[in-house]
């Protein structure tokens, strides 16, 4: 099948964003250079260091401003007294609707008791019962209470405070903050480190034995987020441009909870509520979620979200409600401070009234291939966090998977990039070389309304490629993406705002070739005109790169290995 729009626009996708020559620009050395200050690039820097490593972290914003820092529910890791690594595996696989890879779930799932230790041991304050164990909770999808939690509802900016004052007992770390990264550097075969372009000073060369690239999500693509500014899928762009593969793109996850009050942007109200009891009803009070899976509003994420978005439309209404009017109030201050304070300052009284809800865009599943170590196709090149796909969540990420995710992969992926730096070093394998590169283009655009296509590109996204999704509307948002590459994309841009804005252009090409390619519904995908799950067609995932987007060629089809036996979904 022929994936619409004009094809000859998409020679606007490059594999550099900018012109550069290397002998020209300042150089900097060191041999891991993490792309990404989040749990998954500062466990790799950790890792890296305590493995001997000079690391050199990265991050485009402050280091703290990501989406690790905003998490609020809690990390996934089978510990408690009921609870085994198996029935996480298998809670896993089951969301995971049948393309899970379950040798790597049971790897990752596996090592996530031994995860939370590292996070003990570099500071991470869990939780605790008056009685000194961790206090777990439970969340969609998780058939016993595993989820552990940091000053309630704050948890991811716990565990960020900790890894970044943990990583300040290490001199072989630097960091540098207001940093983009533009591009990673392929020779021969192998990443070499990246082009970044600093504030005040510009271009600059990072030479690194290994690179791990730890850049996040891709949420700001989409109309209405919870994720931060920082989410374009810049991570996700470079490894195309690099030459990889990015699979599983059309899933993206939807939460189903994030508060609908004008001015509140769209803040994220944790799955947790739902796990100690709200529950969701319409406007005429009616549990809506009754009857259509049996763990209700704890049902996998992508069920509550398109029964949400299903009653919004048979009710007519922009919104539904999380009722914990039936809760302690005081429990519920101690237990979620954050959100408590947040409806306190949107002058909603939770005690008595219901919370306005409604489901937002949030997690990127797909992205760049991996191995569950975090190594990728490109020698040298490590991704880990939300910016890879290691097969762990298959078509729908089980809740508080990906801190854990994060966590593992990126220590894996930084004792793997040491280990690769120091016999590199070894060999005195150090000099830096000379690479050239010259965009050519051919649009003259004066200027371009960043903002204005940001905008349009945010809403296509949402309304096209949402959580319903249909041809017409994947046809036309293909059309639409592909007209602004054509021009968007063949300009040079001088400033990480206009490299992010062709990050976006490119990352939501993939997603909506990949969403309007898969004639089923499976997971967090779901196609109105192809409401089944097809498992005899559709059990595989599918990796798009750069020759198969520019050409419109099919993409590749990579089988579902190991045994996992496919979810309910
Ligand atoms: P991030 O933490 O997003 O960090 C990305 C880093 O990359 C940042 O430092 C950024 O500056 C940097 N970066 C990006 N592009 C560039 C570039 N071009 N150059 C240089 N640096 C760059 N998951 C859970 O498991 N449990 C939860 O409770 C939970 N709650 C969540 C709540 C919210 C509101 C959100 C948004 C997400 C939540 N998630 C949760 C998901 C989880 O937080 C993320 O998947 C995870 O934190 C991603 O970590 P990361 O290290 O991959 O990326
Ligand atoms: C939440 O707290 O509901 C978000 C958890 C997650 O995204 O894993």
């Amino acid at each position: 099948m022929r994936p619409p729009g004009a094809r000859g626009r998409l020679v606007a996708l490059r594999s550099k964003l900018t012109s550069f020559a290397s002998g020209e620009l300042p150089h900097r050395f060191t041999d891991v250079l993490v792309i990404g200050s989040g749990i998954a690039g500062l466990s790799a820097a950790l890792a890296a260091a305590e493995a001997g490593a000079r690391v050199l972290v990265c991050a485009k914003a402050q280091l703290s401003l990501g989406s690790t820092a905003w998490a609020q529910g809690g990390i996934a890791a089978a510990i408690g007294p009921d609870d085994r690594p198996a029935l996480h595996a298998r809670d896993t696989i089951e969301a995971g609707a049948g393309l899970c890879e379950a040798e790597v779930v049971e790897d990752i799932i596996g090592a996530a008791p031994e995860a939370i230790e590292h996070l003990v041991t570099a500071g991470v304050r869990f939780d605790r019962t008056p009685g000194g164990r961790f206090a777990l909770t439970r969340e969609g999808g998780h058939s016993r209470a595993r989820i552990l939690h940091a000053d309630g509802d704050q948890t991811g900016r716990e565990i960020e405070r900790a890894l970044l004052e943990r990583i300040t007992d290490f001199e072989r770390i630097r960091t540098l903050e207001h940093t983009f990264a533009i591009d990673l550097l392929p020779v021969d075969g192998s990443c070499r480190g990246a082009l970044v372009w600093r504030e005040g000073s510009g271009c600059e060369i990072v030479w690194a034995h290994a690179t791990v690239l730890a850049t996040g999500g891709a949420g700001q693509l989409f109309r209405e987020t919870t994720n931060p500014s920082t989410a374009t899928g810049d991570g996700l762009a470079m490894a195309l441009r690099a030459g990889l593969p990015l699979r599983d793109m059309e899933f993206y996850q939807f939460h189903p909870t994030t508060l609908y009050v004008a001015g509140a942007g769209r803040a994220l109200i944790t799955e947790a509520v739902r796990g100690e009891g709200a529950i969701l009803v319409d406007r005429s009070g009616r549990r809506f979620l009754e009857g259509v899976h049996p763990l209700r509003e704890l049902a996998p994420r992508d069920v509550v979200a398109r029964a949400i978005v299903r009653t919004m439309r048979e009710t007519d209404d922009t919104q539904v409600y999380l009722d914990a009017t039936h809760l302690d109030p005081i429990f519920f201050r101690r237990r979620f401070p954050h959100i408590s304070a947040l409806c306190d300052a949107f002058d909603i009284d939770f005690a008595h009234e219901p919370i306005p809800v409604r489901p937002t865009a949030h997690y990127m599943i797909g992205g760049v291939v991996t191995d569950p170590n975090g190594a990728t196709a490109l020698a040298g090149l490590w991704a880990c966090g939300e910016c890879a796909s290691t097969g762990l969540h298959g078509a729908n990420r089980l809740g508080s998977n990906s801190l854990l995710e994060g966590a593992v992969v990126g220590r894996r992926a930084g004792q793997a990039a040491a280990v690769r730096a120091r016999s590199l070093r070894e060999r005195g394998d150090t000099r830096p070389i000379e690479i050239e590169h010259e965009v050519v283009s051919h649009h003259r655009l004066p200027q371009l309304d960043r903002t204005d296509l940001q905008r349009s590109l945010q809403a296509t996204l949402w309304y096209d490629v949402g959580v319903e999704r249909h041809a017409t509307g994947l046809r036309q948002a293909l059309e639409r993406i592909e007209r602004w590459i054509g021009y968007a994309l063949d300009r040079e841009e001088r400033d990480p705002a206009g490299w992010a804005l062709q990050n976006q252009l490119t990352v939501a090409l993939v997603m909506a070739r990949a969403a309007w390619e898969r004639t089923e519904s499976r997971g967090a995908h779901f196609r109105l005109d192809f409401p089944q799950r097809d498992d005899e067609r559709w059990r595989l995932h599918r990796a798009f790169d750069l020759e198969a987007l520019r050409d419109g060629a099919p993409p590749r089809e990579v089988s579902v290995q190991g045994r996992d036996e496919g979810g309910a979904s």
